[in-house]
């Protein structure tokens, strides 16, 4: 049995990119019984960029509602608020004077976030110790993430084996586990509107949750389509809306419209009326489910308290573990 632990950005309500790459995948991986899985909002690490209090709130019931949309099982996956355990802070703390300053400023995010935010602070740069802190308080054998992540989970082994081996060196106890990231090699790349990998930092995203009027607007707007006249034949493989279409629609369905496409009489209007119907009647289940959730946000909290219990359980361990080695 592994225990897997990930930490989800809460940065608004996630988009297609989000769910088909990351949200889907790990909810089929909690269903493996092989695997104890832990899974939580970074709500912390989002105030190293919010400070508007009612959106840090907002973000967290979007992020929380949209993997219980899709399907989230709470009684396998221990899902909660990363706020919610404060005990994480403590941790941060031992962590950081474990590891040296030197290392902490050889990390690329801070050095690509600093360059593109406005406000630098240092939290951002303590940033990879907090992260650190959410994997080791749960003694997470495996970390799924995505590539950009891969250098916050070195340090994350590194501060652990420093931690084993400094404060037993006869011995060089397990103290922390020691945990291995995995990489989600195989994800699909969604494209964007633009036709660039989806990602809200560049404005090409689809939201799967949005009423079907904005969800119309924005793949009208959003994706330019060439000015071939309806009646000629046209390259489906060159278009991002027939680039959805396959990735959205059953083969035999995807294969119908390429072969429509390359006929002529079939105009990018009618791909992208048929794009709309895909996201909103194929995903119309989590998408009256996210509704009805963030209706209900006592709902979407009693969900996350049973999770931030369970995991305040386990972190009261580990520190206190942590604590008695460190001499406290
Ligand atoms: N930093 C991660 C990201 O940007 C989110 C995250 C925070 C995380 N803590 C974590 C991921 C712990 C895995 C484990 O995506």
């Amino acid at each position: 049995m592994a225990r897997v632990l990930t930490g989800i950005q809460s940065t608004g309500t996630p988009h297609l990119g989000n769910i088909l790459g990351a949200i889907q995948p790990a909810i089929e991986m909690a269903k493996d019984s092989k695997n104890e899985s832990f899974l939580f909002i970074a709500d912390l690490h989002s105030l190293t960029q919010i400070k508007d209090g009612a959106l840090l709130r907002e973000n967290t019931y979007a992020v929380a509602a949209a993997w219980l949309a899709f399907g989230l099982d709470t009684s396998r996956t221990v899902f909660y608020r990363q706020s919610d355990v404060p005990e994480v802070t403590e941790f941060a703390w031992y962590l950081s004077c474990y590891f040296p300053y030197q290392r902490m400023t050889l990390a690329h995010s801070f050095k690509d976030k600093s360059d593109r935010l406005a406000d630098v602070n240092a939290g951002l740069f303590n940033y990879p110790m907090l992260m650190a802190a959410d994997i080791l308080l749960y003694d997470a054998q495996l970390v799924p993430v995505g590539k950009d992540q891969l250098q916050h989970l070195e340090m994350t082994r590194s501060v652990a084996q420093r931690i084993n081996h400094q404060i037993d060196p006869k011995h060089g106890s397990e103290i922390l586990v020691v945990p291995e990231a995995m990489t989600f090699g195989t994800t699909m790349s969604v494209p964007g509107t633009d036709g660039a990998k989806m990602s809200k930092s560049t404005g090409n995203t689809l939201d799967v949750f949005a009423d079907p009027k904005d969800l119309k607007k924005a793949i009208n707007k959003q994706i330019i389509t060439d000015a071939t006249p309806l009646e000629d034949p046209k390259d489906p493989d060159g278009s991002v809306v027939y680039k959805l279409c396959e990735i959205l629609m059953s083969a035999d369905d995807a294969a119908e419209m390429a072969s429509k496409l390359r006929a002529g009489g079939y105009g990018w209007g009618h791909a992208k009326k048929a794009l709309l119907e895909a996201l909103v009647d194929g995903y119309a289940e989590p998408r009256a489910r996210f509704s009805e959730l963030m209706a209900d946000r006592g709902a979407v909290d009693a969900e996350l308290k049973i999770g931030a219990e369970k995991a305040r359980e386990v972190a009261a361990q580990t520190l206190a573990r942590v604590r008695t080695a460190i001499g406290y």
